[in-house]
């Protein structure tokens, strides 16, 4: 079973991909990343359906010839079936199910945010990697989600905490926008931040109950901040641009970090890691590293390639699930808003 040849794909948002493994082992993971959304300044849902239709075949192609393996060899196909966008989220879950029923082999349906958490269990050919013990707590922050994640087993995990209204993501790439910044920001956002004074400008850090976050207030008190200096000195955001985004950065992860922090003070973890998109943020990796070595804890960081969607993520998600025998029928329906409970 640990041999077993896995093609799955993902398409909840705004990257189209496939990938094949092996079991836990990545042998291909490609990602079209659609483009159009750009001059939009964020994803339009329609947009992203009609980019992953004319993506999906080629890409599946692509995967497969990478992996240097025949479609025929796949013995089951993984697919993510929420949360994302409805229309999205079709286009895969429609190409995995005619796959599914062509070759007469299993469906395994998973869930986005799940597979973010398990893309630390995906292997690569010779190299050794040591996976995370249980119980791990996970910080997962992408574009749509912020959640604190407590996983007792690849298949066992519960939120703990999370934001109740915007995402980390959504505060990076809004506070891009408002900065002139194409979409998405978050990346361009840490770029600039770079060469900045992270202490320069002061942000508050929100105060929200126990292990919740919420992003919207610190968006807004950027919004305000930015009139008001741009009333007295048009060209204030080009001047200061690297130390506004250094400033706006540090606030969002010293605020991801504090309840981090606090989630570790109540329970025992024996590891700690982060996922999804913003787990791409260099300080938010650095900072994260430094909060391990602090609580003596051993931490996991992703690699770049599977810190934002990608298909890999799907695949090692749907081995443990082809493993435990959780298989899909072709009548279940995707579910926009699905969650880890
Ligand atoms: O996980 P992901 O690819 O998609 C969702 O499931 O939402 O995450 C995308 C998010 C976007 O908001 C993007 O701006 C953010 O991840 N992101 C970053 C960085 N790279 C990607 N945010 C901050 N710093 C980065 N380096
Ligand atoms: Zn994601």
């Amino acid at each position: 079973m640990k041999d077993i040849l896995i093609l799955s794909i993902e398409s909840s948002c705004d990257e189209t991909s496939a990938a094949v493994l092996r079991g836990q082992e990545v042998l291909s993971n490609v990602i079209a990343t659609q483009k159009i959304h750009e001059k939009f300044g964020g994803v339009v849902p329609e947009l992203a359906s009609r980019a992953h239709q004319v993506n999906i075949l080629p890409v599946v192609h692509q995967a497969l010839e990478e992996a240097n393996c025949n479609i025929k060899d796949i013995k089951c196909i993984a697919c993510t079936s929420g949360p994302g966008l409805l229309g999205a989220l079709l286009v895969g879950v429609s190409f995995a199910k005619s796959l599914s029923l062509a070759l007469n082999i299993p469906l395994v349906l998973v869930d986005h945010m799940q597979a973010h958490v398990l893309a630390h269990f995906i292997h690569r050919s010779n190299i050794e990697i040591s996976t995370p013990k249980f119980p791990m707590l996970c910080l997962t922050v992408s574009g749509g989600h912020t959640q604190l994640v407590e996983v007792n087993a690849p298949l066992d995990m519960r939120v703990i905490g999370k934001t109740i209204d915007d995402a980390a993501g959504e505060a990076f790439d809004k506070a891009a926008k408002v900065l002139g910044l194409p979409y998405p920001g978050g990346p361009l956002v840490d770029k600039y931040a770079q060469e900045g004074n992270p202490n320069r400008f002061q942000f508050t850090i929100p105060e929200t109950p126990h292990l919740s976050y919420s992003f919207s207030g610190l968006k807004t008190s950027l919004l305000y901040f930015l009139k008001k200096e741009v009333a007295s000195n048009p060209n204030f955001i080009s001047e200061n641009l690297s130390d506004i985004c250094a400033s706006y950065q540090n606030t969002i992860v010293t605020y991801l970090l504090k309840k981090v922090q606090k989630a570790l003070d109540e329970s025992n973890y024996a590891s700690m890691s982060l996922a999804g998109g913003v787990s791409a943020n260099s300080l938010l990796r650095k900072r994260f590293l430094e909060l391990g070595v602090k609580n003596k804890i051993e931490v996991f960081i992703p690699s770049f390639e599977f810190t934002t969607d990608n298909a890999a993520m799907i695949g090692a998600a749907g081995f443990f699930k082809y493993q435990a025998g959780q298989f899909s029928l072709l009548d279940e329906a995707p579910n926009p808003r699905a969650s880890i409970i």
